[in-house]
């Protein structure tokens, strides 16, 4: 009984500092490519397009833990999609952060601008604010007291994912419907977060099957 206490312990410390090094690598790996120079031409550039990369594989990579825990039954990877939604957000914070007070210097009018000419950029901004909303509804007790309206706002993560993925398909050079240019990025993430979608629908249906 002890013994099996202890390994399940040791399990759980095991996938808590997975999860943690799984949300911490691309901070580290960034940290490392910018002491080395490696983006030596424009690290500015660069810090602003890896953190947006951390922040979308990370945000698909926490979609991907509920239907993974229904598919094999690790009720254990059901239990990272909220720590790893947060490190999603981090990063959505730190590249935001990076171009609008870095890149930008908070110079409101020169952004205005920015946004009038670049399409995109209301993508990335109506995903930030969604997932700026369910970062700040994440903590425990506040899922208590909104109750049944938490699951239906936190929902919208999907809205947020296709806004993202739409913000990422506009920033490439090349065109992903076509299949044209430099066009992979949008792609993986697209069929990813279709699998995603297409399982959660699946599940609705086969319960409303199952039903009546
Ligand atoms: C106010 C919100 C946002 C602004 C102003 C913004 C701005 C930008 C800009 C200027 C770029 C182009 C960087 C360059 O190539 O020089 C970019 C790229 C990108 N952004 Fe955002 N973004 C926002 C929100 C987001 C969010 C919420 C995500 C993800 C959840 C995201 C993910 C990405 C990705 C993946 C790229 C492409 C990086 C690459 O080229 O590999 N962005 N964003």
């Amino acid at each position: 009984m002890m013994k099996g206490l202890t390994q399940q312990t040791r399990a759980r410390g095991w996938r808590l500092a997975a999860v943690h090094a799984l949300g911490l690598a691309p901070l580290f790996w960034l940290g490392i490519n910018l002491a080395w120079g490696a983006y030596w031409v424009n690290p500015l550039q660069a810090a602003i397009q890896r953190s947006g990369d951390a922040a979308i594989l990370l945000l698909l990579a926490s979609l991907t833990c509920t239907p993974l825990s229904w598919w094999r039954g690790w009720v254990w990877i059901g239990r990272w999609r909220r720590p790893l939604g947060l490190y999603a957000f981090g990063y959505a914070l730190l590249h935001v952060s990076l171009y609008v007070g870095v890149d930008y210097g908070l110079n409101w009018a020169w952004l205005g601008g920015e946004f009038g000419e670049k399409p995109y950029l209301w993508y990335g901004a109506g995903a930030f604010l969604i997932l700026l909303l369910l970062a700040l509804s994440s903590p425990h007790w506040i899922q208590r007291w909104l109750g049944k309206t938490w699951k239906h706002l936190h929902r919208w993560v999907y809205l947020g994912a296709l806004l993202a993925l739409i913000h990422l398909g506009l920033v490439v050079k090349g065109d992903p419907l076509k299949l044209r240019g430099d066009v992979w990025k949008p792609l993986l993430v697209g069929v990813g977060m279709g699998v995603v979608l297409g399982a959660r629908l699946l599940r609705v249906v086969i319960r409303k099957l199952r039903q009546g």
